[in-house]
């Protein structure tokens, strides 16, 4: 395969029983410490999307921020921050999502997106698909179009793809032969 791909899953660090017993945390941090594997994974999401007609790249507080403004710059499209509540000083809709425990919510700007823009939405790493889910519901509410939505890790023993309603969805890296992942 791609040995860009290589270096990706090489820089992430699994942490084991954090933050609690059982699961495997991605840590993407050493990603981040890692020039030439953090390169890379903004250069294959900027291949991908810069020929697309995106004009808005949605990124979840608070990995997702790590990686959507530099792929918002290099393809000339503007950032949209979805945020955890209360955080914003604006008008904002609101979508709740599920946790393993109880429920978050994410918010965003009225007026951020236009109606039928092109957006992908970004974010380090779908498990269940909840907050992506959330993030989708947000930006169609207001009539954008989402393309696909997009992270670094996809943990391939979960429902993610199941509760994206059949949006496509695009990751770079999936760990294997770990029984639970956070
Ligand atoms: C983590 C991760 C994703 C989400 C994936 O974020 O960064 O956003 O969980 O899980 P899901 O697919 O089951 O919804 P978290 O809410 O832990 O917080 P953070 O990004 O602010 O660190
Ligand atoms: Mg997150």
């Amino acid at each position: 395969g791609d040995p860009r791909l290589e270096a990706i899953s090489a820089a992430i660090r699994v942490v084991p029983n954090f933050p609690k017993k059982g699961i495997m945390f991605q840590d993407i941090t050493t990603l981040l410490l890692d020039h030439k594997a953090f390169k890379h994974t903004i250069d294959i999401f900027v291949d991908r999307y810069k020929d697309m007609q995106i004009s808005v790249v949605a990124g979840v507080e608070a990995r997702g921020f790590l990686f959507g403004p530099s792929i918002a710059l290099a393809i000339g499209a503007k950032f949209i921050p979805l945020r955890k509540p209360g955080k914003l000083p604006g008008k904002v809709i609101s979508e709740s999502y599920e946790l393993e425990y109880g429920h978050d919510r994410l918010e965003m700007h009225v007026g951020a997106v236009e109606p039928r823009e092109r957006v992908i939405i970004i974010d380090d790493l779908v498990a269940t698909g909840g907050t992506l889910s959330a993030a989708m519901s947000l930006l169609e509410s207001q009539g954008a179009e989402v393309v696909e939505c997009a992270c670094v890790i996809g943990l391939p023993e979960v429902k993610g793809q199941h509760k994206l309603k059949g949006k496509p969805l695009y990751v770079l890296v999936e760990p294997s032969g770990l029984d639970e992942f956070c």
